[in-house]
């Protein structure tokens, strides 16, 4: 598979390897924070930090003033691995470079992978602040050939033509809301459709109606390779869309989507997010 743009079973198994050797937690659970939510990280207990440039063959975050970390440590007394920074596909790595610590969390022995993300909000129903529980998504750049397993597929992963149907797991969904009513968080928890769209553009007007027509209850631009690559290993996943800011679908409207409003929104939900995230881990 030389002739490919993907990495090889040992270059994973690298990365896996070094990990192990260096710390001695053995996580069965990962989390992939959002943008503005990376902040869950610091409240692990017990923690063993690796830089990213710091981990054999593990990408190289590009966002400046935030060099991306992997952090074990324990959260809801759980030992959990948390990357602090997510590579995006519009930053220009390639799709198995955004992929790449997912099959590294495989081979570490994680079984559950946990995504946050910040989204704009296409359903009419849904506040700026909701907290929505990923039950489905439509892969967008994977429509568009940009599936994270295209290329060679090795076995020791997972099979040519995983399912897709069952990506979020329904046992997870479950404890989230159960989690979500016992800690108050209920009235703003939500449950739908995530599209990803490679960005970095936020929506015309016109995509923003396509999306809506399309069954999309809320879009961004992550997620969903990691997602993929995880359901192809057979990790379970549970996903959660912190609702950002609402599309605009008017052409009246004197809104316009912006990067700000999305970190404000971040600032006033992430303790939420955190708690019912360490609180879900918790009841595992
Ligand atoms: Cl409105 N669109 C996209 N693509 N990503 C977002 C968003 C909107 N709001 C937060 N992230």
């Amino acid at each position: 598979s030389s002739s490919l743009c993907s990495y090889t079973y040992d270059q994973y198994k690298e990365t896996a390897d070094w990990l192990l050797a260096h710390t001695e937690q053995r996580p069965k659970v990962a989390i992939i924070c959002g943008s503005g939510l990376g902040s869950l990280a610091d409240l692990l207990e017990d923690r063993a930090e690796f830089q990213y440039e710091n981990i054999p063959r593990f990408p190289i975050s590009t966002v400046q003033g935030h060099a991306g970390k992997l952090v074990f440590g324990k959260l809801g007394g759980r030992e959990c691995v948390c990357m602090q920074g997510r590579f995006h596909f519009y930053e220009g790595y390639n799709i198995h470079t955004v992929t790449y610590p997912v099959r590294v969390f495989f081979l570490l022995g994680v079984e559950t992978l946990i995504v946050t993300n910040a989204a704009g909000g296409l359903n009419d129903i849904y506040d700026v602040g909701d907290i929505m529980l990923i039950k489905d998504h439509i892969n967008m750049p994977g429509f568009a050939g940009q599936n994270p397993l295209c290329g060679y597929n090795d076995n020791r992963f997972g099979v040519r033509f995983p399912c897709m149907s069952d990506a979020y797991d329904r046992d997870l969904r479950a404890l989230a809301k159960q989690t979500a009513e016992e800690q108050g968080c209920d009235s703003f928890l939500q449950e739908g459709v995530y599209c990803m769209l490679a960005g970095p553009t936020y929506e015309t007007i016109a995509e923003c109606r396509v999306l809506k027509t399309l069954g999309a209850d809320a879009v961004g631009m992550s997620t969903v390779p990691e997602v993929v690559v995880a359901r192809h290993c057979g990790l379970r996943v549970l996903g959660l869309s912190l609702i950002t800011n609402k599309v605009v679908t008017d052409y009246d409207s004197k809104e316009r989507a912006n990067h700000s409003e999305v970190l404000k929104t971040t600032e006033l939900r992430t303790q939420d997010l955190q708690k019912l995230v360490s609180n879900l881990i918790a009841k595992m």
